[in-house]
């Protein structure tokens, strides 16, 4: 069964978000259950500068604005076709946004231009074998649907997975004829949102099947909090939405094999754990010798995710005798929030601003605790590397993070299968009683080895979900 997956971002060529981890993994965790993927993306300048060896496969004699051609290249085992379009994609800065944060003012044919790829490499376009499925992953590829419905003749399934519902891809109406999208395309049964032109909406108004990245967040979007605009839409399709939970590669995530850490260990023998736990403490300027709590961090510093409420629950951290370690880039308020707290607290709070995935990893190894106090959250990735690395993942009860942690309650401690801490509602003094909830647990050593076990022991890996994807494939293509 042959899919093409349509994606703005995919590890390890370009990564700003777990996308791109769900991106890089899913392709090998599917080939065992017979499905071969290609995974069509934008040439940002990151991924030509790393691609390799490619081969031109098709021309574009204008793609919104100049001419580009498609490349066929593979990656770290990745099937890719890149769109090599330079007017579009060759610039200093992000994949959405340049160097100054601010978004692209040409994202509509940025990301138009990558729906218009699929819909041609879904016809036949580049000599390509035809795909059964195209599955798009978030507004970005979802214009594809919107381009493939109104071509003529037969089009392939389609499969729309939602990693962001507060990223919607809305565009003002006027862009709908250089988009090239036929007028009854601004209809409600069209692209047409609020107005404009909206990517995800196409794709949520098209898709044959709608997924998300967890089953709690398939029903919270269901409802106006959670869906943002898009909920009454979604609850009308609501026999096509369902959940896939995320995994992570667990080749890239393995604290027995991982190059990145100066000692490795596993479930079996965690002594080396003490090294890594030491080396990150140096690294953060906390005490290397302490036996203080460490809660880490590893975040986009957004809203979304909670760490204003952090910032905020800091002296209780400190009154609790434990310490912190952050790793985050995003919001400046934020970034300007976390560096002054580690000024203000040296030796008990310390921060890296930027993106660093050696840290990242060493911050999982060494860390005691993982916080993710997220407001929102599809999955969340960074509990699930938690649960591997054998940190406790402390997480706010919503999405995914309701999903993939089991809450060290008397019910789940009793039987001994409690593998975090979750609190609700989302706000500070939820938080602090985690916290607290937390360093109670950490005093009780036996206790606390018991639920890292149990984290170490739980299945983060696709095996399980890559087979759910497969299985909608077929469900979708007949059964082949
Ligand atoms: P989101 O996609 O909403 O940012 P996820 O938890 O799904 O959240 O995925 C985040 C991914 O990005 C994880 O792989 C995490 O390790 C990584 N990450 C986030 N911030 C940083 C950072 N500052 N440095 C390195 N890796 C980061
Ligand atoms: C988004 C979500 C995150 C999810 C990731 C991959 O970035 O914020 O929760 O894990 O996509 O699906």
């Amino acid at each position: 069964l042959n899919v093409l997956a349509v994606a703005s971002e995919i590890y390890p060529l370009i990564k700003t978000g777990g996308l791109a981890d769900v991106a890089g993994a899913l392709p090998a965790a599917l080939k065992p259950h017979g499905v071969e993927t290609t995974t069509l993306l934008p040439g940002y300048r990151q991924v030509m500068q790393k691609l390799g060896a490619a081969e031109p496969v098709a021309e574009f004699g204008d793609l919104f604005g100049g001419r580009a051609r498609l490349l066929a290249g593979e990656h770290a085992g990745l099937d890719l076709l890149v769109i090599d379009a330079p007017h579009l994609y060759d610039r200093a800065g992000g994949p959405y946004s340049g160097p100054d944060g601010t978004d692209w003012p040409d994202n509509a044919y940025r990301f138009a231009a990558l729906g218009r790829v699929a819909a041609e490499v879904a016809r036949g376009a580049a000599g390509h074998p035809i795909p059964q499925v195209v599955h798009m992953h978030d507004w970005q590829a979802g214009l594809a649907a919107a381009y493939l419905t109104y071509a003529p003749g037969p089009r392939p399934k389609m499969v729309a997975t939602i990693h962001n519902i507060a990223f919607q891809g809305w565009f003002p109406p006027t862009l709908r004829g250089a988009l090239g999208l036929p007028d009854h395309a601004m209809d409600m049964d069209g692209v047409e949102y609020y107005g404009g032109v909206g990517f995800l909406k196409s794709a949520l108004y098209f898709a044959d099947r709608i997924t998300t990245v967890s089953p709690t967040y398939a029903s919270e979007i269901l409802e106006p909090d959670g869906g943002i605009g898009l909920d009454g839409l979604l609850s009308a399709r609501a026999a096509d939405v369902s959940g896939v939970l995320n995994g992570v590669d667990t080749e890239v995530w393995n604290p027995a094999t991982d190059p990145r850490l100066p000692a490795r260990y596993s479930a079996a023998d965690l002594s080396g754990r003490r090294d890594t736990r030491r080396a990150l403490a140096e690294r953060f300027g906390l005490d290397p010798h302490g036996t203080r709590l460490i809660f880490g961090v590893v975040s986009r510093l957004s809203s979304q995710k909670g760490l204003d409420l952090l910032a905020e629950a800091v002296p209780t951290i400190l009154e609790l005798g434990a310490d912190l370690a952050l790793i985050g880039s995003g919001e400046g308020w934020l970034e300007e929030r976390f560096s002054a707290l580690s000024q203000r607290h040296p030796g008990r709070v310390g921060c890296f601003i930027g993106y660093d995935e050696d840290l990242a990893h060493l911050m999982q190894a060494g860390a005691d605790a993982i916080l993710v106090p997220s407001r929102f959250e599809p999955c969340g990735l960074t509990q699930l590397c938690a649960l591997r690395y054998g940190a406790v993942p402390v997480v706010a009860r919503v999405g995914g993070l309701a999903d993939t942690v089991i809450d060290a309650n008397p019910a789940a401690l009793g039987p001994g299968v409690a593998t975090g801490v979750q609190f609700s509602p989302v706000c500070q003094s939820a938080l602090e009683t985690a916290l607290r909830r937390t360093a109670a647990l950490w005093a009780d050593k036996a206790a606390w080895a018991r639920i890292q076990q149990n984290g170490m022991a739980a299945d983060v890996s696709w095996n399980a979900s890559a087979g759910a994807y497969a299985a909608l494939y077929r469900e979708l293509v007949g059964n082949i």
